[in-house]
């Protein structure tokens, strides 16, 4: 394999950047085989919930995938824990740097919020404010964090529910981490679509 020919940046030169820039560009392309992979680590981690993190992902991308929700929603949802086994206390916002620079802002703002709206769902058993959500009260994508949680997030922990095979995200999942980074066509800065889409989820359904 080519090198650069620096062992310090301050001596590199011109074509030792365009020769790493290329090469970077190059390794960028496969970071979506890369996260099916790290998703597939999370089948590993010890869990006490009666489904692997895997499982959980796979559900919620299922149920994603059910409500008629695009293909960004459907990204989201799969890769939301994707930072369990690293950053255990601020899993939402690794995922959400992963995820930032190719997905809508819509759903790369509910990833990195997800861990503080599922406190709805148990923090009160602590003696906790289970609507500390409501700090966010005033985004634009307040009710998608709410939605997102209640549809997808908490509600995929069960034994009993069929998702699909990761076979059927692994296209999405490329496809998504092809996009050319942050670019504004796919950021789209204030944009809502809908988590649920009736018409979508019906045709799915056939
Ligand atoms: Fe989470
Ligand atoms: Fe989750």
């Amino acid at each position: 394999m080519q090198h650069v020919k620096f062992t310090q940046m301050a001596e590199g030169d011109r074509e030792d950047y365009t020769f790493l820039e290329a090469h970077e560009r190059e390794s960028a392309g496969a970071v979506g085989t890369r996260l099916l992979a790290a998703l597939a680590d999370l089948d590993d981690a010890a869990s006490a919930y009666r489904v692997s993190r895997y499982e959980h992902s796979l559900q919620s991308a299922t149920r994603a995938w059910r409500d008629g929700a695009d293909i960004d929603w459907v990204v989201a949802a799969l890769l939301h824990d994707i930072g369990d086994l690293y950053a255990p206390y601020n899993h939402d916002e690794y995922a959400a740097s992963v995820l930032r620079p190719y997905l809508r802002e819509q759903c790369t703002w509910v990833v990195a919020h997800h861990g503080l709206f599922q406190r709805y769902y148990y923090a009160h058993h602590f003696g906790g404010d289970r609507e500390v959500r409501r700090r966010h009260k005033d985004s634009p994508y307040y009710e998608d964090g709410v939605l997102f949680c209640e549809r997808w997030d908490q509600a995929s922990f069960d034994p009993s529910y069929e998702a699909m095979p990761v076979e059927h995200f692994q296209p999405l999942v490329v496809e998504v981490f092809s996009r050319e980074p942050y670019r504004p066509e796919f950021i789209a800065a204030g944009q809502r679509k809908p988590l649920v889409d009736p018409q979508v989820a019906a045709q799915r359904a056939e």
